[in-house]
């Protein structure tokens, strides 16, 4: 198979920045803490973050986004605001966010900070205000307040719909007065009603306020669920097995009124018009788990979102077919509307791509594999904190279990992606905070050999790799589209100044023609199973 892909160039000549940057995320509680702020030394903060740019910088990354550092109750780790415009004081205050933007502007580092507009905390202002005032009133109205169905146990016992929360149960709550408010993630996470214009006035100012202080872009959390079918009907319970032709996302669901609404792209019309207010090429990126490449296409239109995570490609088995498959599905989405793709293996959601591939020696060797063929993709490339260092998902304890989806189903979490970042030492907390407090979830003992200084100059590790890798692609020439085919089990991205193969079979394979300039791992004169390599073209 050979398919030649060839996305619409902006028409500009002006190239922006994000088409080809490499963003790193920083999940703030868990990358590097200083000590000094609210959380202390078990949990990671601003300050803690502006003293490692520098190590981010030296990795070769372009950009980084961090996780919602806000006034929150924390219920969801920062992902239940209860005031956008401050942070919380476990993270540090406003001034350490504008001494993170300026240290990383002058290391030539661009900031993408998290936005969650989907729903509040229960302790923002206007839920406490909702939860406050009477049914039908202006502040219920923010949210999705609605009256319970007729049950069992008498008149509007039972909630209004069948919708349930992502992270397990029903999506409504009850309050006291017998009114139900609709959730689709944890209790504390009430949504709010995009219908009402009062929200859009709002979210413009905050992100005028983030703009201003001198935000690059906006990851865009849940992007694809922000206004809901009007009525608020039932979900059709209709499950269908995972579709061959819809390597998107796995869903089960044939029927979702919450999700991937028409309405919601008005939201993001009118934020493309305030981000083109500012100078300097700012982003919005989405994180829209929308069921094909074609629905995500549209988060990406030429007056919406700059971006949008290409789940496709962290959801692909470890086959040449299917990685064959996402990249030229991606590109198909993506050429019509004239957006450039991003990749994507790791992030806090997901269990880590070392782990994914099997774990060990064998899944490390794919998830470099993995991580050089996305490096040569055209397009721009998310890594997740600790990738670089080879992490693996860590089993964390039932009793130090945290993730919010844990208490509501009993189902493991998301913590195992989480765990603090190894820097330096023998032992726990290796350099995370200072002194010896252990952060918040335990790091496993057999981490020693893992730390950014245990890898810094060793040849061959993973840290070493990343930067080798990341430098490299720096001196690639920007294109805007590849010719992929895959021969046997061994997958070929052929770009103008070099060719990536990844074998993804069992056996040895012949190495493609070209000189070799970057390996995932050791090459002799065949291209080995789970290894991935970088050759001139042969032309070149
Ligand atoms: C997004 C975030 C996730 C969070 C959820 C609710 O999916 O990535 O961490 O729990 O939204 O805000």
């Amino acid at each position: 198979m050979s398919t030649p892909t060839t996305p619409a160039p902006n028409g500009t000549g002006h190239r922006e920045w994000w088409r080809d940057a490499v963003v790193y995320q920083v999940y703030v509680r868990s990358y590097s803490s200083s000590g000094t702020r609210g959380g202390g030394a078990g949990i990671g903060d601003l300050p803690g973050i502006t003293s490692r740019l520098p190590h981010l910088r030296d990795l070769g990354v372009d950009a980084v986004w961090i996780t919602p550092f806000y006034t929150s109750p924390q219920h969801d780790h920062g992902y239940d605001v209860a005031d956008y415009r401050d942070v919380d004081r476990l993270f540090g205050t406003l001034a350490d966010a504008d001494d993170l933007v300026a240290t990383a502007h002058d290391l030539g580092l661009k900031v993408i900070v998290d936005l969650v507009p989907n729903h509040t905390s229960d302790e923002h202002v206007w839920f406490r205000a909702a939860l406050a005032a009477a049914p039908g009133s202006r502040e219920r109205a923010r949210y999705l307040f609605r009256d319970g169905r007729d049950g069992p146990d008498g008149p509007g016992t039972e909630p209004p719909n069948n919708w349930q929360s992502v992270f397990g149960g029903a999506a409504w709550t009850r309050v006291p007065d017998g009114q139900w408010y609709l959730h689709l993630f944890d209790t504390t996470q009430p949504d709010l009603d995009w219908r009402n214009p009062e929200i859009g006035d709002m979210f413009e100012d905050v992100l005028r306020f983030w703009l201003d202080r001198g935000a690059d872009g906006f990851r865009v959390d849940v992007a694809h669920g922000l206004v809901k079918e009007e009525s608020l009907r039932d979900q059709d319970q209709v499950t269908r097995p995972h579709a061959a032709d819809t390597p998107m996302v796995e869903r089960t669901q044939l029927d979702e009124p919450m999700w991937d609404r028409p309405e919601v792209h008005d939201v993001y019309r009118r934020w493309h018009r305030v981000l083109a207010d500012y100078p300097g090429d700012r982003m919005t990126v989405a994180e829209a788990w929308t069921s094909t490449p074609e629905s995500m296409a549209r988060y990406v239109r030429p007056d919406e979102m700059q971006q949008a995570f290409n789940f496709a490609w962290l959801l692909a088995k470890w086959s040449a077919q299917e990685f064959a498959d996402v990249v030229t599905g991606t590109f198909a989405s993506l050429d019509p509307v004239g957006a450039s793709p991003t990749w994507v293996l790791s992030n806090h959601d997901v269990v880590r791509h070392v782990t994914r591939y099997g774990g060990g020696e064998r899944g490390l060797a794919r998830a470099r594999a993995a991580t050089l063929t996305m490096l040569g993709l055209p397009g721009s490339s998310y890594l997740y904190q600790g990738e670089e260092l080879g992490l693996e998902q860590v089993d964390v304890a039932p009793e130090d279990r945290q993730d919010p989806s844990w208490f509501r189903t009993g189902e493991v979490g998301r913590d195992g992606c989480r765990v603090p970042v190894p820097w330096s030492g023998d032992a726990p907390p290796y350099g995370f905070g200072p002194g010896d407090a252990q952060p918040w979830i335990p790091q496993p003992l057999d981490w020693a050999g893992l730390t950014v200084e245990a890898q810094t100059g060793v040849d061959g590790s993973t840290l070493e790799f990343y930067r080798a890798a990341l430098a490299a692609r720096r001196a690639l020439t920007p294109v805007d589209g590849v010719r992929v085919s895959v021969d046997g089990d061994v997958l070929l991205v052929e770009r103008d100044d070099v060719t990536i193969a990844v074998n993804c079979g069992d056996f040895d394979a012949p190495l493609p023609a070209g000189r070799v300039l970057l390996a995932s791992g050791p090459v002799g004169d065949t291209l080995p199973p789970d290894t991935a390599v970088w050759l001139t073209a042969p032309r070149g």
